[in-house]
């Protein structure tokens, strides 16, 4: 079948021609005895119909289900005067059909390509083919197709080599959870399935290939959401002898290049950078969606002194006030309020203040309790006029506050329409925390991974508080979502053991756990560092699409599970058995 037209592709240029059709039986119609077969494949739609005296084909077509598979020879054909359909592409044709042979019939389908949309989307993923089928799932797999290559395109131009690092590892640092794959031959013991290639792009610097990439699956058991699948794909890179601003401007190159192959667009560099600080501040996010116009602002001096225990004890304890202007909200109603008040309690925060300026006074839930100049000041620095609504928070942890305003200017953007989604918002995050402190753990956790240099100074400046040393990592955020993160690493055998020992990592772990990097540090590592980018994340904003399972052609529900293949299945006694394993707790 060489020879085959795309069924999407035929048009006035070719009547007369013969023509080979392969694909699905779209829909069958009669219309006054005249009978009309849509044959689809992933280029589009084409009619076919059979000649009225061919009674046989007529009976044939007549018998066909939708999506049987059919190979169709015919004569292309203008169609006849009103029957010219402008909404296909092959509209102003048909095909009159010489043979149709049945390729393959079919048993009713859980559901129709069409109807995928329509179905619950447990089923849609069992029968994940079928959804595959449709124009959307088809377009965004080709679009990540030419990601892909755009990608390797890009990266050959700049003098890096693909190298492949193993899937059967030892466990990598970035704080998920990890695969486990026990060992037969070696009982008692297992595998790692890698978070990221980071330990290994390292080693290969320190083997000299000093430009490095790889499109390369990861594996993180942790919980999961739209932009999060257990096995996802990174496009990972390294460099040698390079600084921030290196990387960044080949990361900068590669969206150029990318933004222009995939989606023909051109955009500008370089990216904005927003330090950690000033993101949480005005944004109450490490990713902020920049295409949303509302800001958050600082309005803790305005309460300096204030008897209002909300906010005084805030800034007792160290705490901040901020504030956001929701743009015509005033007229919210005190159920509307309140459900505003329900979406920043997931983060930690009591309650809100709410301040709505009108023509003659500025009123306020908490209005005895603040004096009008505290109203007007905070009417004038959040820029609010008659009819908007400024929300309040006050919390005595900073985090709380940014991140619970944070989640109102997203909710926001979207239900008051700000943000105009044909726009693409880029920015570098940069700045970070080396550390973070785990209240539940009681000590400083990386805020990357803990290869990530920190800021070399610092590491004595402020050797009496961790929670202040700066560290040499960088974001790529686009459009709200955080699609790239890396860091210049610790090349330097003391440094990284000060950042362990900052960890609370005793020096006998961290030479079990990443002994062969450690060693490797003082075998001749040159200074270097990197990014990763979160493939399924590019492609599914270039998609314009809300889920990263629509373009993973096999992904798993947010509860892990494929549908499809019942991964993962129970397994039998004999095969843990083998593996030197039994269960404590059997499920039947
Ligand atoms: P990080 O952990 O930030 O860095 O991962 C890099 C990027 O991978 C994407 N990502 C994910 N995408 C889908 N599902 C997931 N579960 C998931 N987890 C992460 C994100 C993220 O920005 N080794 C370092 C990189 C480096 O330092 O070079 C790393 O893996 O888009």
């Amino acid at each position: 079948m060489k020879n085959r037209t795309y069924c999407g592709t035929p048009d006035k240029s070719q009547i007369g021609q013969n023509v080979i059709l392969c694909g699905w039986v779209q829909r069958v119609r009669d219309l006054g005895g005249l009978s009309f077969l849509d044959l689809r494949d992933h280029t589009g739609l084409v009619q076919v119909t059979p000649d009225p005296d061919n009674a046989a084909l007529c009976d044939l077509i007549h018998s066909l289900h939708n999506e049987e598979v059919l190979k169709i020879e015919g004569t292309v054909r203008s169609r006849p005067e009103g029957n010219v359909n402008p909404n296909m592409t092959t509209g102003d044709i048909e095909v009159l059909a010489d043979t149709i042979e049945v390729l393959n019939k079919v048993k009713t389908p859980p559901y129709l390509p069409d109807e995928a949309e329509k179905v619950q989307e447990d089923i849609r993923l069992k029968y994940r083919m079928l959804h595959l089928r449709t124009a959307k799932m088809q377009r965004n797999f080709r679009l990540r197709h030419k990601l892909y290559q755009s990608v390797r395109q890009y990266f050959d131009s700049q003098g890096f080599c693909e190298i492949e690092t193993p899937f059967l590892v030892k466990p990598t640092p970035e704080g998920a959870r990890d695969y486990l794959v026990p060992s037969r031959l070696h009982q008692g013991r297992a595998y790692a399935l890698p978070q990221s290639p980071q330990i290994y792009k390292q080693l290969l610097m320190v083997g000299g290939f000093d430009r490095y990439f790889q499109i390369v699956k990861c594996f993180r058991d942790e919980d999961l959401r739209a932009d999060r699948q257990p096995e996802f794909t990174q496009i990972d890179v390294e460099l040698s002898f390079t600084d921030e601003t290196e990387v960044q401007e080949i990361v900068e190159g590669l969206m150029v290049q990318v933004f222009s192959d995939v989606l023909g667009r051109t955009i500008s560099t370089p990216f904005p950078r927003l330090p950690y600080s000033e993101a949480l501040l005005h944004y109450g996010s490490d990713k902020p969606d920049l295409r949303n116009p509302l800001k958050i602002k600082e309005l803790t001096d305005i309460f300096e002194g204030t008897e209002f225990r909300v906010f005084s004890g805030a800034i007792e304890s160290g705490g901040v006030i901020r504030g956001l202007n929701l743009p015509g909200c005033g007229d919210y109603s005190r159920k509307r309020r309140d459900e505003l008040i329900d979406k920043v309690k997931y983060f930690g925060l009591g309650g809100l203040v709410f301040v709505m300026p009108t023509e003659d006074e500025i009123k306020s839930n908490a209005a005895k309790f603040l004096t009008e100049g505290q109203l007007k000041a905070v009417v004038d620095t959040m820029n609010a006029s008659p009819g908007d609504l400024v929300v309040i928070a006050a919390d005595k942890s900073m985090h709380n506050t940014a991140f619970g305003l944070g989640a109102l200017r997203n909710w926001a953007g979207k239900e008051l329409n700000l943000i105009d989604e044909s726009l693409f918002a880029h920015c570098w995050v940069t700045d970070f925390p080396m550390f973070e402190f785990n209240e539940a753990m009681n000590r400083f956790q990386a805020a990357h991974h803990p290869f990530t240099s920190p800021v070399v100074e610092d590491l004595e400046t402020y050797k009496d508080s961790p929670g202040e040393i700066r560290s040499r990592g960088y974001d790529l955020v686009l459009n709200g979502h955080e699609i790239a993160g890396g860091s210049i690493r610790i090349h330097d055998r003391q440094v990284q053991r000060r950042v362990f020992e900052l960890l609370g990592f005793p020096e006998q772990e961290a030479q079990e756990r990443f002994g062969f990097l450690l060693d490797a540090l003082e075998m001749g590592t040159p200074p270097h560092g990197g990014i990763a980018f979160g493939l399924d994340r590019m492609a599914m904003i270039f998609a314009g699409v809300d889920s990263i399972r629509d373009v993973i052609a096999f992904p798993k529900t947010t509860a892990a599970l494929s549908l499809m293949d019942g991964a993962p299945t129970l397994t039998p006694d004999d095969q843990w058995q083998e593996l030197g394993l039994s269960l404590i707790n059997k499920k039947k």
